[in-house]
């Protein structure tokens, strides 16, 4: 357990090691450090002293970045990455290989999706796609060459909540690990550790960030899986690392030799929309709430999805997961696609763009934008159709916001 309140880490990361001097923010912008001897860059290249060599493999940004979402996760080490969509591939890569399996959430981002079935393809690695929230179908599927199972924590733009304590026990008895893709919910809403998720991975370009200004991805370890047993015998090298060895071998063998690191500056402004995450999140869920509700009482709309809905099918298990805040997502439906881009087109402070998790309040028609590349029945498996529009609510005064909703509802 953290000594401190997330809120104070936010702020000001490790407090224990904090060196009372120097500036309060900076950008390390440069590629490579210089040290005084030739011993002293061995030394840091071969882990006997710390330091920085060469900003693809580590740099004081990214190093203060990861050790605030690490100790907002609590894990045992985190590694930042230019993007999310990096650290889903960096952070399985690790653990697959060809000829493996892993189990995946149907309800999924698109990238994401998009990644597990063109890219891992070439490579023999074979997505097996499940219902997230349905736990007798994830424990079917696992077999002996099943290595993880990835999901999300509230589905992108399904709007489903699995029940991570129930995969996570699955998981144990197969021996295998649980991956999981946080970026929705934010070590704000949900300490995914204490539910039973081996591996948190976020796209940080979201609520992290909070502000739309700079792309970047983290994975951490929460220390709770051992990869020494034969079923991972790639890890055998990286047995010295003792529990680091995931870490280990995901930012040596994977993430260095990629090239998937994020830059100093954006480590920076990442490590900056931190400081304000938890006022943000508890801001964008009392606003989405009240959005959802109003939404799902409006003549016009034939349908709303927001697991903070007390009639939602997951609401139960995301208050569980939850407490009272339920994230910024939420999805309407309208009579039909024309309807769709009516309202996006009426608009007036309401953005009409492919991303979420930002201050303001952002629109998407994800049928015609994030998933315009599949067909229906993909669309549909993915939980989208050409009828919804996806809202990421934003920490706007929240009236403002509504009657914004009801005045476009009201004009087409
Ligand atoms: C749930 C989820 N995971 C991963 C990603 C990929 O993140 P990035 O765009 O930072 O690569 C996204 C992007 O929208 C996302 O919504």
């Amino acid at each position: 357990m953290a000594e401190y309140h997330p809120k104070t880490i936010e702020i000001h990361g490790n407090i224990k090691n904090r060196i009372k001097s120097g500036p309060t923010s900076f950008v390390a912008q440069s590629t490579a450090f210089e040290h005084e001897t030739a011993e002293d860059i061995e030394n840091v290249l071969r882990q006997r002293k710390f330091g920085f060599t060469y900003s693809r493999i580590a740099n004081p940004n990214m190093a203060q970045f990861e050790e605030k979402i690490n100790l907002l996760e609590e894990g045992i080490g985190a590694i930042a990455l230019s993007s999310g969509m990096a650290a889903v591939s960096v952070g399985l890569l690790s653990i697959l290989k060809q000829g493996d399996e892993f189990i995946s959430g149907y309800s999924l981002f698109s990238g994401s999706y998009a990644l597990f079935t063109d890219t891992f393809s070439r490579f023999g690695i074979r997505p097996v796609f499940v219902n997230s929230t349905n736990e007798k179908e994830i424990e079917n599927a696992i077999n002996n060459k099943t290595k993880l199972i990835f999901i999300e924590t509230i589905g992108n733009p399904r709007l489903d909540v699995p029940n991570l304590k129930k995969i996570s026990a699955i998981a144990k008895k197969g021996g295998i690990p649980v991956i999981l893709d946080n970026t929705l919910a934010t070590p704000s809403l949900f300490k995914a550790k204490n539910f039973g998720a081996d591996i948190i991975i976020h796209s940080a370009s979201k609520y992290i960030n909070g502000s739309g200004n700079a792309i970047g991805g983290v994975i951490v370890d929460s220390g709770t899986f051992d990869f020494n047993k034969d079923k991972y015998d790639d890890f055998a090298p990286y047995k010295k690392y003792g529990s680091l060895a995931y870490l280990a071998k995901t930012r040596r063998q994977i993430h260095t030799n990629l090239g998937t690191c994020l830059s100093p500056h954006n480590a920076f402004l990442l490590s900056l929309g931190l400081e304000t995450l938890d006022l943000r999140m508890k801001q964008h869920s009392q606003n989405a709430l009240a959005l959802a509700e109003f939404l799902s009482t409006h003549k016009k709309v034939k349908k709303t999805s927001y697991p903070g809905l007390k009639n939602s099918e997951f609401y139960e298990t995301a208050k569980e997961q939850f407490g009272n805040n339920f994230g910024g997502l939420l999805t309407f439906e309208l009579e039909s696609k024309e309807k769709a881009f009516e309202f996006i087109n009426n608009r007036t402070f309401l953005r009409n763009l492919p991303n979420l998790g930002d201050a303001k309040t952002l629109i998407v028609h994800p049928a015609s934008t994030i998933y315009v590349d599949y067909d229906d029945e993909t669309k549909e498996k993915l939980g989208v159709n050409d009828r919804m529009i996806r809202v990421s609510v934003g920490i706007e005064y929240k009236d403002d916001i509504i009657r914004e909703f009801d005045e476009i509802l009201n004009k087409i």
